[in-house]
C-alpha cells in the first residue's frame, strides 16, 4: 500500500510539506517542499536522513510498516540542517539500537542538537564503506554544500547517489517521485534554481569541488533530499549544477527597481523596452512587490543586471537595500551591472547603489542614468539612449 520503491530494497519514505509558508522563515513556498528520506531494507536496515519536525505524523509509522517487524540498524545523517535532522531524536527513541552514521563534523554538530551516547555514533571518513548485505554503501564528504558536515551516500548495487541538498529544489512530489513522471521544465526547474541561487549558490566553488570528486563514480540515479529523484536523466541535473555553479549566464537582463511614485518605474520600463527592441530577453522586477528570492533566481540566471532606485532619505529605497544585501549574501558572479534612479535634490539613490556595488562583489559598468523629478519621455529619450549604449558595449564585450 503506497510503497514507493526507488530500486530493489530501497524505499522512498519522504513527505510533502504544504503547510509551511516560508522555508527557513524566509523563502515563500507556493508549491510546497518535500523532505526526502530513504529506507534500505537488507540484512541490515538503514535510513538515510529524516524530515523536519512536525511536517508529517505518518513518517515513523511508514518506516515501521516497511520494516515489517524488523529493526533499524543505521541512520545516515548526510546533513544536520533541521529540515533533515529534525526527527533524529524520535527515530532513535523508537529504534534505540540504531547507530547514527556521520563524519567527524556531523558528530560535533549532532552534539549541539541531540544527546546521543558515543557508542551509538558510527564515525565514517571520506570514502568509507558500510555493508548491509547486498547493498554496500560508501560515504563521500562534500563539505560546505552547504554546511560544513555535508556528505553524500552512494549505493553500489543500484548506483544511486543520495545527494542531500545538492540537486534538490522546492516543490512537492505530487504523484510519481521520479523525473520521468513529472514535467521538470514546467513545474520544477524554476524552483530548483531558486533553491540553488538562494541557498546553495554562495558555495558554488565547493559545489564545483564536489562535482569533480563525484566524477569517477558511476551514477544511475540521483536521489536528493528535496524534489525529484532522477532515474531517467541524472546527467541533466548534473549539467545544470555545473552551469549554475560555474555562473555561466544565459542571455538576458534583469531590471530590478524600487519606486515610490512611479518615476523610477518609468525609467525601468523605458530601458526594458529599448533592450527588448534589440532582441534581448528582459525581466523587470519591482522589489517592493516580488519576493527577493525570485529576483535572485533571475539574477543568477541572466547575464545583465540593472538596478534602479529612487533617492530616499539620503540613501536608496529600503526595499532596494534589502535586495542589495541579499545579493551580497549569495554573491552571484559574472554579471554586467548598471544602475539608474530618480531623485529631487541630491541624487542619493544612485550614489548609494554605486557605494554598495563592491559589497555585492560587482563593478558598475558605464555612467549611471539619473533624472531629477518626473520621468518624462523627452527627458528619458536623450539620457537613456546614452546609458543603454554604454550598457550594451559592456554586455556584448
Ligand atoms: C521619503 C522620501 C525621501 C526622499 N529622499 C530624497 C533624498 O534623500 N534625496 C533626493 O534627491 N530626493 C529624495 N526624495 C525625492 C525622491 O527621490 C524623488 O521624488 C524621486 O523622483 C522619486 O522617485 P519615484 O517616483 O521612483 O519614487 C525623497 C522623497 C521621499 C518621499
Ligand atoms: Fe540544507
Ligand atoms: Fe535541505
Amino acid at each position: 500500500m503506497n510503497n514507493i520503491t526507488v530500486s530493489e530494497g530501497i524505499y522512498y519514505v519522504g513527505v510533502n510539506d504544504r503547510r509551511k509558508n516560508l522555508f527557513e522563515n524566509n523563502w515563500p513556498l507556493p508549491k510546497g517542499v518535500s523532505y526526502n528520506s530513504y529506507l534500505i531494507r537488507d540484512r541490515k536496515n538503514l535510513l538515510i536522513d529524516t524530515i523536519e519536525t512536525g511536517s508529517n505524523d505518518n513518517y515513523l509509522n511508514n518506516i515501521e510498516r516497511l520494516l515489517e517487524g524488523g529493526k533499524l540498524d543505521y541512520l545516515v545523517v548526510n546533513h544536520m540542517e533541521p529540515d533533515h535532522s529534525g526527527l533524529i531524536g524520535q527515530v532513535l527513541a523508537k529504534y534505540p539500537d540504531a547507530k547514527v552514521v556521520g563524519n567527524a563534523q556531523t558528530g560535533k554538530i549532532l552534539s549541539h542538537y541531540f544527546n546521543i551516547p558515543e557508542e551509538s555514533f558510527h564515525l565514517v571518513k571520506d570514502g568509507d564503506t558500510l555493508e548491509l548485505g547486498e547493498h554496500v554503501l560508501s560515504f563521500h564528504l562534500v563539505p560546505w554544500v552547504h554546511w560544513p558536515e555535508t556528505m553524500v551516500t552512494y549505493d553500489q548495487k543500484s548506483a544511486t547517489l543520495f545527494s542531500c541538498d545538492a540537486f534538490g529544489g522546492f516543490g512537492t512530489l505530487d504523484g510519481g517521485i521520479f523525473d520521468d513522471q513529472n514535467d521538470f521544465e514546467a513545474d520544477y526547474k524554476g524552483e530548483m534554481l531558486r533553491y540553488y541561487s538562494n541557498i546553495v549558490g554562495k558555495y558554488s566553488n565547493m559545489v564545483q569541488k564536489a562535482l569533480e570528486k563525484l566524477k569517477g563514480i558511476r551514477i544511475n540515479m540521483i536521489a536528493p533530499s528535496h524534489g525529484l529523484v532522477w532515474r531517467k536523466d541524472p546527467a541533466k541535473v548534473v549539467g545544470l549544477y555545473d552551469q549554475w555553479s560555474r555562473s555561466i549566464p544565459e542571455e538576458g537582463v534583469v531590471i530590478a527597481f524600487a519606486s515610490m511614485y512611479g518615476n523610477t518605474e518609468q525609467m525601468a520600463d523605458f530601458i526594458g523596452k529599448e533592450l527588448g527592441a534589440k532582441g534581448i530577453p528582459v525581466r523587470i522586477h519591482d522589489v517592493s512587490k516580488t519576493h527577493v528570492s525570485y529576483i535572485l533566481q533571475d539574477i543568477w540566471k541572466y547575464k545583465g543586471l540593472i538596478l534602479g532606485t529612487c533617492a530616499y532619505n539620503t540613501k536608496m529605497h529600503p526595499m532596494m537595500e534589502h535586495l542589495c544585501n541579499e545579493i551580497s549574501l549569495v554573491s552571484p558572479r559574472n554579471k554586467v551591472l548598471s544602475v539608474f534612479g530618480s531623485s529631487t535634490w541630491n541624487g542619493a539613490g544612485v550614489k548609494s547603489l554605486a557605494k554598495y556595488a563592491p559589497e555585492m562583489g560587482m563593478e558598475i559598468k558605464g555612467a549611471p542614468l539619473e533624472i531629477m523629478g518626473g520621468a518624462s519621455y523627452e527627458k528619458l529619450c536623450g539620457a537613456a539612449s546614452v546609458f543603454i549604449e554604454n550598457f550594451m558595449k559592456e554586455y556584448n564585450g
